[in-house]
């Protein structure tokens, strides 16, 4: 029985002790995913963050919340997996500042200004301890679509993750139970381009993953 590694739903950058910036990702496509590793008989291991629907029982589900989390969680589990799928939606800023204190509203009413920087890129990381033995998908949401620049993009991200395929999708598919997707290999190749639910697009990638 093979370990495929899924990062799956959102993850949250703490501002302080009770506010942070997070996404609408459900989680949705990571249960697919895990749903059609369990069918081919192989045991998906979920590294997730907070989501509000429910995994498959037999999967192996480790639970986080910031973006570095999830990211050393990977890194301690992908050596044992025999690839791994970026379903996650990990915030792609942090604020630059912790406040250990709930922050106070300014007696002015002047507000708050946030910094941001940027947080670690967790397929990428993955991407560079891979072995040759080991393959990675990423998924790149684009509010272009596949032809308005949206498969440059999609291409640029699975080179910089060293990805071996990676699935362009558009925001439309957040939350929803089926989308349209493209996958394209590294080659620039269209490989699939599928209308229809996420557990039918997480059996054709998986499919295609090369295992
Ligand atoms: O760069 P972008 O966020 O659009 O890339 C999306 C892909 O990269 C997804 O597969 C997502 O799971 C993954 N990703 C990641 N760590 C991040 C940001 C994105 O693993 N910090």
């Amino acid at each position: 029985m093979r370990r495929i590694l899924i990062t799956s739903g959102p993850t949250r950058e703490y501002l302080d002790p009770v506010r942070f910036l997070t996404n609408a990702s459900s989680g949705r496509m990571g249960a697919a995913l895990a749903q059609a590793v369990l069918n081919q008989g192989d045991l998906p291991v979920i590294v997730s963050g907070s989501v509000e629907i429910t995994y498959p029982d037999s999967a192996e589900i480790h639970w986080t919340e910031t973006t570095e989390e999830m990211l050393q969680c990977c890194v301690e589990l992908f050596p044992q997996c025999s690839g791994v799928i970026g379903a996650a939606a990990p915030c792609d800023f942090m604020p630059v500042m912790f406040s250990p204190q709930k922050l106070q509203k300014p007696a002015d009413g002047s507000g708050i200004t946030v910094a941001f920087r940027e947080t670690p890129d967790i397929l990428a990381t993955l991407g560079q301890m891979k072995r040759q033995d080991q393959w990675s998908i990423g998924f790149a949401l684009e509010t272009a679509g596949v032809q308005n620049g949206g498969k440059e993009h999609a291409l640029e991200k699975l080179q910089k993750k060293n990805c071996r395929l990676i699935v362009l999708n558009t925001p439309d598919s957040i939350s929803k139970s089926r989308s349209t997707f493209q996958v394209f290999d590294a080659a620039g190749t269209l490989r699939l381009n599928f209308t229809g639910t996420k557990a039918a697009l997480a059996e054709k990638l998986l499919s295609m993953s090369g295992k």
